[in-house]
């Protein structure tokens, strides 16, 4: 199947072969995209990324370090992917960050400010300025498809999810206003909520393993999500399939979240 063929992006968020952005990569190269990759810096961060991209099995790597929190790296990288691309048509956002000390159930009333400041910053400013930067190229490329990644954390109150639940809930506030102000060059912003998946920002929430059985047990497909049923609807949201489709969240999740109890 080649429904994007012929279709550039850039990635970020691979930090090994669990990453939602690494199956998310996958199914887009799968079906013909190519794509460049954004990577956390420091070496045991880059060296685990760029292990799991070489397992991608590019033609060619596109590999750059960027920590989102860093404007100077952020110009870096889009001025990098425009000088060695002639085109950007999707931009996948699959980062976030907050302190584990606070995700912890009954943590939140206490968060400190420069960690909810930093939550917010990593995993929610990062989308709107990235945006921002991929605008020009996107437009004359006619247009582009940016997807980020959230959770039911921004709908309902998991204990433990804490100011991680509150970022998300702007990321999915954020996905609508830049959907609303971008539509104007063909650009659509999506997000899918994806259900929990064993990775490592997983791994910084307190009860995840309970979370994770919760969730099989709760959801009408009886099982947890996989990484290729996240990638499938990237696919489907990068393609032209999903040319009508703009800021929306897209529950991908065996249906847990629909659930009354
Ligand atoms: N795993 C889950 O259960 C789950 C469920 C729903 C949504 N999500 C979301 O999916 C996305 C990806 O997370 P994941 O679960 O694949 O975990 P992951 O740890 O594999 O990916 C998180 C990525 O964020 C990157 N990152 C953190 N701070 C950064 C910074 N300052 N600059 C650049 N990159 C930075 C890390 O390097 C890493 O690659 C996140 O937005 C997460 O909230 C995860």
């Amino acid at each position: 199947m080649d429904l994007l063929q012929g279709k550039q992006g850039l990635v970020f968020g691979v930090a090994n072969e669990r990453s939602y952005a690494w199956h998310i990569s996958k199914s887009l190269i799968d079906h013909g995209a190519d794509c460049a990759f954004g990577v956390l810096p420091g070496d045991k961060m880059r060296a685990r990324a760029r292990l799991a991209i070489e397992n991608l099995k590019l033609r060619e790597e596109w590999v750059h370090p960027c920590d989102c929190s860093n404007d100077e790296d952020l110009f870096r990288i889009f001025d990098a992917y425009a000088r060695d691309h002639d085109r950007l048509d999707f931009l996948i956002h699959s980062i976030a960050y907050a302190d584990k000390s606070w995700l912890q159930p009954g943590a939140f009333p206490g968060t400190p400010r420069n960690v909810f400041m930093q939550a917010m910053d990593i995993s929610v400013y990062s989308l709107v300025t990235m945006a921002e930067r991929a605008r020009p190229m996107m437009k004359e490329s006619g247009g582009g498809s940016i997807l980020s990644m959230s959770y039911l954390g921004a709908e309902r109150a998991i204990p433990g999810y804490n100011v991680m639940g509150v970022a998300k809930a702007a990321l999915e506030a954020s996905t609508r206003y830049l959907a609303n102000d971008m539509g104007e060059d063909n650009i659509r912003v999506n997000s899918i909520s994806g259900g929990p998946l064993k990775t490592l920002a997983a791994a910084a929430i307190k009860g995840f393993k309970s979370l994770l059985s919760h969730d099989a047990r709760r959801s009408p497909l009886a099982r947890n999500v996989t990484g290729s049923d996240v990638g499938g609807t990237a696919v489907y949201l990068v393609s032209d399939l999903g040319a009508g489709v703009t800021g929306e969240t897209i529950h991908v999740d065996c249906g847990a979240s629909m659930v009354g109890f």
